[in-house]
């Protein structure tokens, strides 16, 4: 007997995703993105991420079945990011899943965002090893999660306290220069440049921080720090060397967020660290965790960056775990809720 398809839904930001799995086999993933409506903002507006979601729903449906080579009805389940994120998108695809559910006869389950960003590494490299100790890395989200049961046992041990990784990424790529979201052109500019031209701040890892802070994370003095910085040198009428100091700001950002995961690995006993969340698309983290895990046995996974940023193959990736794992499908009035927790 074939394992059942799933059509999984993604709008809590600003990609449309669709992703099509059957078991741990990703068949589509359909994604359109609005980001290029955002950009002269510089950040997410809502309202227009809402739109966009309405207008690209139907055609990026029609695109993961074509792809996946399905019709509609073939669809098993149907899975949905239900939260947390942006409540008007969201609502959007719980919207759309309700009515696939109700149109197809079908379960319907609301799946956690953040779950989701776990769950799509099984399509790359086969069921997830639970216990494991996730990082999510996103540009809403910095966490480190200790997974025993991806479909309901994610228990936080630590949090940012104030800006996310991915969005002290934009804000740095922005003050120089560099277009939205800037994650990925910090990324490309940084191989240029010097990682150890400015020794830009770690936060909370001075020894007071650690005792109660030991699992959080804090981006927004390095903001601040390398803000001062290109500041001091406009100022003193001397031109910016970009490359390097968008290097010198990843170095500190992926060093605080390894040390960490690493440190939060090991005193949990955990041999797996899986990293997630749009940020884990970042070549010098994936390098950095790889390096740094294998001195101490710890094993690392971190799906292609494709998979990393927000789609809906990791809904539908998370909506078939649930299946296979008997979980009850959640009600046809499911809401929508912008700060589910994990
Ligand atoms: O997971 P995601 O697609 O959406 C949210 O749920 O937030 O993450 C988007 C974030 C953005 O802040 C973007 O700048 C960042 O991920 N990002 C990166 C890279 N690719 C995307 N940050 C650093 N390096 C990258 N290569
Ligand atoms: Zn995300």
């Amino acid at each position: 007997k074939q394992e059942p398809l799933v059509l999984g839904i993604e709008t809590s930001c600003d990609e449309t995703g669709v992703g099509i799995v059957r078991g741990h086999t990703l068949l589509a993933d359909a994604v359109a993105s609005s980001v290029e409506e955002h950009a002269r903002f510089g950040g997410v507006v809502p309202e227009v991420a809402s739109r966009a979601h309405l207008e690209a729903m139907v055609p990026t449906i029609e695109r993961a079945c074509d792809t996946a080579g399905i019709a509609l009805r073939d669809v098993d389940a149907i899975a949905v990011t239900n939260g947390p994120g942006l409540a008007g998108a969201l609502l959007v695809g719980v919207a759309a899943a309700k009515a696939l559910a109700l149109g197809l006869g079908k379960p319907i389950y609301g799946v956690n965002h953040l779950a989701a960003h776990i769950a799509v590494d099984q399509l790359e490299h086969g069921a997830l090893p639970e216990p494991c100790l996730a990082l999510l890395v996103s540009g809403g989200h910095s966490s480190l999660l200790k997974v025993t049961d991806v479909t309901a046992g994610v228990e936080p041990l630590g949090a940012t306290i104030d800006d996310a990784a991915g969005e002290a990424f934009d804000k740095v790529a922005r003050l120089l220069g560099l277009p939205f979201p800037g994650g990925p052109h910090i990324d490309r500019v940084a191989r240029e440049g010097s990682s150890v031209y400015v020794d830009f701040p770690r936060g909370l890892t001075a020894r007071r921080d650690l005792e109660r802070h030991r699992f959080d994370f804090s981006f927004s003095g390095l903001k601040t720090a390398v803000a001062r910085w290109v500041e001091a040198r406009e100022r003193a009428g001397e031109p910016v060397p970009v490359s390097d100091v968008a290097a010198s700001f990843q170095e500190a950002v992926c060093d605080v967020l390894v040390r960490k995961a690493l440190d939060a690995a090991a005193s949990q006993g955990i041999e797996d660290l899986l990293i997630g969340g749009g940020v884990a698309a970042n070549s010098r983290l994936r390098a950095m965790a790889e390096e740094r895990a294998s001195r101490l046995g710890i094993r690392v996974r971190v799906p292609r960056p494709g998979l990393c940023t927000d789609n809906g193959a990791m809904v539908a990736a998370l909506g078939s775990e649930m299946v296979a794992r008997g979980r009850t499908p959640s009600p046809l009035d499911l809401p929508a809720d912008s700060s589910l927790p994990v």
